[in-house]
């Protein structure tokens, strides 16, 4: 084990839109530095060539940003820590050629990382909150991923449930589409659900076995749903705009929660850690938190810069594989699939 010394981990995170680069301090988050893509705006989802070409433009500025943040200069770095997958492959690539060269330039190790790792180990990040104690259930909640894996330890993980279709965030990013908002729709839907009715609209909770979900099957039920009342009503969406978004939001999270209480019962385990983009949810968050006081769970929420894609999750894991001298070989090669 490396221990005593404080290390400082630079990790970099590009598996989908967001290039993003922090520094560590063991588990202390010295800088946290994202770049957006916002070109995929106008397509109404991730395009993924554009994707890579804009990793490839934001990753120097990016790394260099989060560097000058932390106070530091890069002969202090004592690994690097990449994401190697799941993800967009080209985005990847990027995020992955960067960190091996980095290294070899630097001569100090390279960590690979689970993104989905990230997700659920950024709950142990120095950021004043209690960290989860084992066992507990992880509930990764995004726009590519929505699963419930029971950790056992940090490295120990086992998906109990998962996503048979889409994933959630998926799910509320094509509802809006279809209701007219930005992309991603899923803070637009949370904002306007505000002033809505949840109970307005009733739509139906797919069917999954165990503790599986399926979003696919309300995703088309809502769209059939809209298509069919704004042939009758023009105007139908704008009027009911508010409601709609509370009532699908409401649905939404339904889905999830059935199973969520559904692991609790058959696991026992009633100490629960949620992450991921949809994680921002307000009424996600909420629900959580009443349902935590009934029930009597211990549940973990990120600060909201540690929900949506962010290198600090990375980095995290990276000084976790640090202590025990997990590192990766130069022959290390980024994959789309990468089960956790
Ligand atoms: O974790 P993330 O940044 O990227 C993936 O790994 O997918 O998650 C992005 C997803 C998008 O689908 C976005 O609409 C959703 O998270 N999201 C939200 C909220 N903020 C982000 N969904 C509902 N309510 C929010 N406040
Ligand atoms: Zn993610």
């Amino acid at each position: 084990m490396i221990e005593q010394k404080p290390c400082y981990i630079l990790a970099i995170e590009s598996s989908c839109d967001d290039t993003a680069a922090a520094v560590l301090k063991n588990d202390l988050v010295l800088s946290n530095s994202i770049a957006n893509q916002s070109i995929h705006e106008a397509y109404g989802g991730v395009v993924p060539e554009l994707a890579s070409r804009a990793h490839q433009q934001n990753i120097v500025p990016v790394v260099d940003q989060a560097i000058k943040k932390a106070g530091i200069t890069k002969h202090q770095l004592d690994a690097i820590a990449f994401t190697r997958g799941p993800g967009l492959l080209g985005s990847l690539l990027v995020g992955t050629s960067f960190a091996k060269s980095l290294s070899m330039g630097l001569s100090i190790p390279l960590i690979e990382v689970n993104h989905l790792q990230g997700h659920l180990l950024s709950h142990f990040i120095a950021d004043g909150n209690p960290n989860p104690t084992f066992p507990f259930l992880g509930i990764t909640v995004s726009g590519g991923h929505t699963q419930i894996v029971k950790v056992t330890n940090y490295f120990t993980m086992e998906e109990i449930g998962r996503t048979q279709d889409d994933a959630i965030g998926e799910a509320f990013d094509k509802c809006g589409k279809v209701l007219g908002l930005g992309y991603p729709a899923g803070p637009h839907i949370d904002r306007l659900a505000k002033e809505g009715d949840p109970a307005a609209f009733t739509f139906p909770i797919p069917k999954a076995e165990g503790l599986n979900v399926s979003y696919s099957g309300f995703k088309t039920a809502v769209i059939n749903f809209l298509h069919k009342n704004t042939q009758n009503n023009a105007a139908f969406i704008k009027e009911n705009l508010a409601d709609l978004c509370a009532s699908i939001q409401y649905t939404l999270i339904e889905i999830i929660f059935t199973k969520i209480f559904k692991a609790v019962e058959q696991t026992g385990i009633k100490e629960l850690a949620i992450g991921g983009g949809v994680a921002a949810n307000s009424g996600l968050r909420e629900k959580l938190q009443t349902t935590a006081k009934e029930k009597e769970w211990t549940v973990h929420i990120p600060p909201f810069a540690y929900t949506t894609d962010n290198a600090a999750m990375i980095g995290i894991v990276g000084y976790l594989k640090y202590r025990q001298e997990s590192f990766a070989g130069l022959d290390q090669a980024a994959t789309a699939r990468l089960p956790i």
